[in-house]
């Protein structure tokens, strides 16, 4: 396949010169003469390699553009951007390769720099591209989304840990994927054809646990009407999850302690011992360590349960996954409910994005569900919930009002945020006005006075 490079400048002669240069050896060349065109074509063509964007541009500046086109355009394809600037923006050349250009060329372009520049793009592309593939082969063996560097290093760590034996301490806080993470481990292990036994220990009353975990004889207590085989046992050769760990009594910890030291079991109400052979992982939303301080979590069992700790970031510290999460869920949820594939819109996503998720990706998952269910054809801004619909983004960069008065600032701010609120309601003008806090006749008034009308958007 040819390469394809597309250049962002609104000098002719400089896109002449380059195109020259450019296909002279072999590759493929689109031309922009502004950032705005460009970015059309970025999100209208997904095979764009590598581009190539001046700083000073009319209209949107190429600083602009460069933040517009890694935070939309980044999500399908991922173009590595060189930037090109004149002697008076070296600086600021420099500045973009801090906010994620890969390199800057300075004019005047030199036939030689260029292609070195480019060539090295299109080797930078080529590694991103490998690391990507590398991940996600990962990301289907384990079934978990994700890109960022906190789920490349998590997958990493599961490589590692999985083929072992050893005990497992999953930490995070709730909705991050313990359990997930938990059943990848057992599903990639050698155990992977043993049985994999869930105990909530949050579920289980306190007087039962013991029981639970280790069974009783028929007859150990009132109620106990015939033998039960405990937990531990029937994980006998394969892997117990003992979720919510820090919920379980001093009482019961006590007994789990004892499984791990030596593989006994007793049954409650019983004479024998059993040995039994499991791998135990276990996972808690609650801070342990913290809890070994309290005296409410018994410190060597918190020991013998961590050799390997495996801590979850929340979802708000990696938002860079949240884009490929939300296509994952609504491809898997158009499936699931016979939908065709539904579609999530820029404004809706980035909405998505800045929101910060306290119940992690469980919260994400629903939502998701929710919209996929709810939204008529593809999902935009109006078939966000409340606590995410007010943070849609509104392009704000203050720079762009220098010239104006205060009362141009303030109308212009009228305006979007009119609109804004417009589209938020389907363009039901009785619940925008009603949200605005404005009459019905006054909001009619403002649409006259500027000029908004749907056909506008
Ligand atoms: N990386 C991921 N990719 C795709 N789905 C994920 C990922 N992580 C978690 N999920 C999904 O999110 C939901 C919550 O995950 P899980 O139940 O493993 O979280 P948890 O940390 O055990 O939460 P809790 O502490 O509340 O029990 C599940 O439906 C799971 O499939
Ligand atoms: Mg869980």
């Amino acid at each position: 396949m040819k390469k394809t490079v597309l250049v962002i400048d609104d000098e002719k002669n400089i896109r002449n010169a380059l195109r020259l240069v450019l296909e002279g050896e072999g590759y493929t060349f689109l031309e922009a003469d502004s950032a705005e065109k460009g970015i059309d074509i970025l999100t209208s063509k997904s095979a764009i390699d590598v581009v190539l964007l001046d700083l000073k541009l009319g209209g949107m500046s190429g600083m602009e553009a460069l933040k517009i086109i890694q935070k939309r355009v980044f999500r399908e394809t991922r173009p590595v951007i060189i930037v090109i600037s004149g002697q008076a923006t070296t600086s600021e050349a420099m500045e973009t390769v801090k906010n994620g250009a890969f390199d800057f060329l300075e004019k005047p372009l030199d036939r030689s720099r260029i292609l070195v520049t480019v060539n090295n793009a299109f080797e930078h592309r080529r590694l991103l591209d490998q690391r990507d593939n590398l991940a996600s082969q990962l990301s289907d063996k384990y079934e978990m989304i994700g890109t960022s560097p906190a789920i490349l290093e998590l997958f990493r760590q599961i490589e590692k840990i999985a083929p072992t034996k050893g005990r497992v301490l999953i930490t995070g806080e709730s909705g991050t994927g313990k359990e997930l993470v938990a059943r990848a481990i057992h599903k990639n292990s050698t155990l992977h054809d043993k049985p994999l036994i869930k105990v909530n220990c949050a579920a289980i009353p306190p007087e039962l646990i013991e029981s639970e975990l280790f069974g009783h004889e028929k007859g150990a207590f009132t109620g106990a009407l015939n033998r039960k085989i405990g937990l531990f046992e029937l994980a006998d050769g394969g892997t117990i999850f003992l979720d919510e760990i820090g919920d379980m009594s001093l009482n019961a910890q006590a007994k789990v302690l004892r499984v791990l030291q030596s593989g006994e079991v007793q049954r409650v109400g019983g004479e024998q011992l059993l040995y039994v052979d499991v791998r135990v992982i276990a996972a808690t939303n609650r801070d342990l360590q913290l809890m070994v301080k309290d005296g409410t979590f018994r410190e060597d069992l918190f020991f013998r349960l961590s050799v390997i700790p495996l801590h979850l970031p929340p979802l708000r510290e990696r938002p860079e996954d949240i884009p490929q999460l939300v296509d994952g869920f609504v491809k898997s949820f158009c499936k699931e409910y016979g939908f065709k594939t539904k579609s999530i819109d820029q404004k809706a996503m980035e909405a998505m994005q800045s929101y910060n998720w306290p119940g992690n990706i469980r919260e994400l998952k629903n939502q998701v569900e929710r919209m996929v269910i709810l939204s008529s054809d593809n999902i935009g801004v109006k078939d966000l919930p409340f606590n995410l619909n007010h943070i849609v983004t509104v392009d704000f960069d203050i720079a762009k009002f220098s010239h104006m008065s205060l009362k141009e600032f303030k109308s212009e701010m009228e305006k979007s945020f009119i609109l804004m609120k417009l589209e938020e309601c389907d363009w039901n003008i009785t619940r925008a006005a009603d949200i605005l806090g404005l009459e019905r006749t006054n909001l009619h008034k403002k649409l006259k006075s500027y000029n908004i009308n749907k056909a506008q958007e």
